[in-house]
């Protein structure tokens, strides 16, 4: 079915609840490859412990991770869909990657730093390895195409790197991956709503600054109310009014509209007036994902049975790369 296409792959962590940062900079995209590319999307539950985690969190979350991808319009039928864990070639060429990724390159990686001071009693190997774990996912399967959102940028470029120094000492092994940004609010992040200089993050402890997937049409509506934004009065993007650049942003990502056009449309109005359309927009534009969620979540059987066809569908694609990497790098192949 999937023979000759190219790949697409991605990964989000099963490590909280996720937000329309999430949502419109990285799943919301994720459908439209699924007619032109073979996409696997992966529950990244490896990723998750390097931060430690309730063990029945984690396991709830892997299943509501899994859900949300179908909720957002990921048809089990059309893509992989599976949990990182389910396919241990994962950790295989993690591990072989390690040893083809440099302390130093590691060592000014944005992300563990931020996620070393965050979590100063355990800042662990796996937290410091995480970019060679990434890199893994995305070679292993041959991908020549990675969206995601522009925070993990960073990790795209090491992947290429590793995938270029390993071909560069064995000859041919990986696609070497290319990262799709998606060109949401220009290539801005969504920001908090508390702090809007600030990306919104899902582990904020301040629940106004984060509108998330599957919040509440009430709530979501609340936090749009209760955003921050300048003493001035004019809907305009610009500087010092990061506020409302971000709110229209958001509205810009749900709607289609352009800047000029939002700028327009408010043209006269009021900051309640747009906040209340920014925060009617969001939320009905996620009801029917919340919905669709709320079915799958109470039907585990049914997700078990996609992770079980997603999991054997990439299993048997990692299984060639991981036999070329053998062979390659001299380890010694048993025939069964
Ligand atoms: N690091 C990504 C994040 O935190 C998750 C991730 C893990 C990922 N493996 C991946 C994303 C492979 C894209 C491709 O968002």
């Amino acid at each position: 079915m999937f023979n000759d296409k190219k790949v697409v792959f991605s990964g989000v962590q099963p490590s909280g609840n996720l937000t329309i940062g999430n949502y419109l900079g990285a799943i919301r995209n994720f459908s439209a490859f699924s007619e032109e590319y073979h996409c696997y999307y992966c529950v990244v539950d490896e990723h998750a412990i390097t931060v430690r985690q309730v063990p029945a969190d984690l396991r709830r979350r892997t299943y509501e991770t899994l859900a949300l991808y179908i909720a957002c319009g990921l048809d089990p039928e059309k893509n992989t869909l599976f949990v990182q864990s389910h396919v241990p070639a994962h950790a295989e060429l993690g591990w072989i990657l390690d040893c083809y990724t440099m302390f130093g390159e590691l060592s000014r990686m944005t992300q563990f730093k931020d996620k070393s001071a965050k979590n100063a009693d355990n800042i662990n190997a796996g937290l410091f390895t995480y970019p060679a774990l990434m890199a893994a996912d995305i070679l292993l399967y041959q991908t020549e195409l990675v969206p995601v959102g522009v925070d993990q940028k960073q990790h795209l470029e090491i992947a290429r790197d590793i995938a270029e120094r390993f071909n560069g000492i064995y000859g041919e092994t990986f696609v070497v991956p290319e990262p799709y940004i998606p060109p949401t609010t220009g290539g801005a992040k969504i920001m908090s709503l508390a702090e809007p200089t600030k990306k919104m993050s899902k582990s904020d402890e301040n629940e106004n600054a984060v509108v998330r997937i599957l919040d509440s049409r009430d709530t979501i509506i609340r936090k749009f109310k209760r955003a921050v934004t300048d003493s001035g009065s004019e809907i305009r993007c610009g500087e010092g009014k990061e506020g409302i650049t971000n709110l229209i942003g958001i509205y810009s990502c749900f709607t289609g509209k352009t800047t000029e056009e939002i700028e327009r449309e408010f043209d006269g109005k009021g900051y309640g007036d747009f906040k209340l359309a920014v925060g009617e927009t969001c939320a009905d534009a996620l009801t029917p994902v919340r919905e669709e969620f709320d079915r799958l979540i109470a039907d585990k059987a049914y997700l078990e049975s996609v992770m079980v066809q997603g999991a054997e569908a990439a299993y048997k694609s990692a299984r060639k790369t991981m036999s070329k990497v053998r062979r390659k790098i001299g380890f010694i192949e048993l025939k069964k």
